[in-house]
């Protein structure tokens, strides 16, 4: 069975992450998208939240799973058996990082291969700091993420 990992702090999963994964899982047996703890960043959403979002964005697709992880994603590749890394690429400038971040997956984990899938174009403008911030100014983002993001924005905003 090929087992492909695609990792990511997901604060919130976006329509760009969530087409990466679509279109992964028809190349792939299994899916586990893998929900960074904290990444270092100051997540809008914890860890719990983030994961629920993904888990319902999902729901619809049977052979992809959501699992929280921390600690090295190579090394968490190995404990669920997967054997590939996915990562999207949106524009030239996401590249010298990705490229970065594969060849130092390479180094830690010579038998994980990354696999990079290029966004559709319609969200090759899209990140979650995006989102947060137009949330967070009223903007709509509806078209953006999943219903139960949009929703979970609002509720989070209203506080
Ligand atoms: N569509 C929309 N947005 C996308 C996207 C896509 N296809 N691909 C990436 N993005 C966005 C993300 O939303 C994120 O936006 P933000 O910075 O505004 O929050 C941004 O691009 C960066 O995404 P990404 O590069 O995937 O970073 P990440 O923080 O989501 O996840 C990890 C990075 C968790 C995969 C990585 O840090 C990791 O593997 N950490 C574990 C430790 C480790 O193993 N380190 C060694 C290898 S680096």
């Amino acid at each position: 069975m090929k087992i492909a990992v695609y990792a990511g702090t997901f604060d919130p999963i976006t329509n760009g992450h969530l087409d990466i994964a679509r279109r992964a899982s028809c190349l792939f047996d299994r899916i586990i998208i893998a929900v960074a703890r904290d990444n270092y960043k100051n997540t809008m959403f914890d860890l719990e939240e983030r994961c629920h979002m993904v888990r319902e964005a999902v729901s619809d697709q049977p052979n992809i799973t959501v699992v929280p992880f921390d600690g090295l994603l190579v090394d968490f590749c190995r404990s669920q058996g997967a054997t590939s890394i996915i990562r999207g690429l949106r524009a030239v400038s996401d590249f010298d990082k990705e490229f970065q971040m594969a060849l130092l997956n390479r180094q830690l984990n010579g038998g994980i291969e990354t696999v990079f899938l290029m966004s559709d174009a319609k969200y090759l403008y899209i990140s979650s700091s995006i989102i947060r911030n137009s949330a967070v100014l009223g903007g709509d983002i509806r078209d953006l993420v999943p219903p139960c993001v949009a929703e979970a924005l609002k509720k989070k905003l209203a506080k």
